[in-house]
C-alpha cells in the first residue's frame, strides 16, 4: 500500500499553453481563468466561468522561467524516454509568492482560456499545425496581436448543481449588429424552431477584445448586458484581479 502526500499550494493560478514540434517549443500569451461560480471566487468550482489574457501574472520573466525550469525539460524529457511530444502542451500553473508550481499537463489547450488566447493569435493557426507536424516550428514566425481578451461565460441557473435547459436566448448579435470586437461562443446551446434555446450548464462564452484588459473586459460585458434568458448567471467580476494588478 503506498499513500501518497502532497503540499496544499494556495496561490493563484495561471495558464501558459504551448506548441511544440517535439523540438521547438512556442509558447502562447499567459491566461487566468476563473473557475469558482460566484464573485470573489466564491461557491462551487465550476468548468470555467470566464477568463483574460495576457494575464498580468504572467510577466515577461516568470514566462521566461516557466520555459526554462517546465516546457523545455518536460518536452525534452518526452524526447528522451522515446515518447517525443508533437502538439499542444497545457501547463496548469500555481503562483505562489512568484514561484510557478505544475499543477497539471493537458495534452490540448483549456476551456475558457482557449477563447482569450486563439484570438490574439495573428499567424494563421493551419499554419502553426502544419509546423507542428512536420517539425519546422523552428522556421515559422508565430505571432500575437498585442491585443487583450476578456471572456465571460454566461450559464443556467443553479449550475453547477442542478439545472433546467430548453429557455429561450433573447438578445444574440446578429449579423448587423455584431461588433468586430466581440465574439459569442456557443457553448450548451440548440436551435428550437426559429429559437435558440440552452442546452446545457456553461451556455455561452462572450469574448471582447481591446487595446487593453479593461477595454476588452468593458466590451464583453456590454455584450453580455444584452443577451438574456430565464435564470442566467454570470460573474460580473472577471479580470477584475487583474485589473487591480495592472493598476499596482
Ligand atoms: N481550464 C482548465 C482546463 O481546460 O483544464
Amino acid at each position: 500500500q503506498q499513500v501518497w502526500v502532497e503540499q496544499f499550494r494556495d496561490g493563484e493560478e495561471l495558464t501558459i499553453t504551448a506548441v511544440t514540434d517535439g523540438k521547438t517549443i512556442v509558447p502562447m500569451p499567459p491566461a487566468e481563468e476563473r473557475e469558482r461560480v460566484g464573485d470573489r471566487d466564491t461557491g462551487l468550482n465550476t468548468g470555467g466561468m470566464g477568463a483574460y489574457c495576457p494575464a498580468p501574472l504572467g510577466t515577461i520573466a516568470l514566462r521566461d522561467q516557466v520555459f526554462r525550469e517546465v516546457l523545455q525539460p518536460m518536452v525534452d524529457a518526452m524526447a528522451r524516454v522515446g515518447s517525443p511530444f508533437q502538439g499542444v502542451l497545457y501547463a496548469g500553473l500555481m503562483i505562489v509568492s512568484g514561484i510557478p508550481y505544475v499543477l497539471e499537463f493537458n495534452a490540448r489547450m483549456g476551456d475558457p482560456e482557449t477563447q482569450v488566447v486563439l484570438p490574439l493569435l495573428k499567424t494563421d493557426l493551419l499554419d502553426v499545425i502544419e509546423a507542428v507536424i512536420d517539425h519546422r516550428l523552428e522556421q515559422l514566425s508565430v505571432e500575437w496581436s498585442g491585443e487583450a481578451a476578456v471572456c465571460v461565460v454566461m450559464t443556467s441557473g443553479g449550475y453547477p448543481g442542478a439545472y433546467q435547459q430548453g429557455k429561450v436566448i433573447t438578445g444574440l448579435p446578429t449579423t448587423s449588429t455584431a461588433s468586430s470586437s466581440s465574439v459569442v461562443f456557443h457553448a450548451g446551446t440548440a436551435q428550437r424552431d426559429k429559437d435558440i434555446v440552452t442546452a446545457g450548464g456553461r451556455v455561452l462564452g462572450v469574448l471582447g477584445l481591446g487595446s487593453t484588459l479593461s477595454d476588452a473586459r468593458r466590451e464583453a460585458y456590454q455584450v453580455v448586458n444584452t443577451i438574456s434568458f430565464e435564470g442566467c448567471h454570470f460573474r460580473t467580476d472577471i479580470a477584475h484581479r487583474a485589473l487591480r494588478m495592472s493598476c499596482g
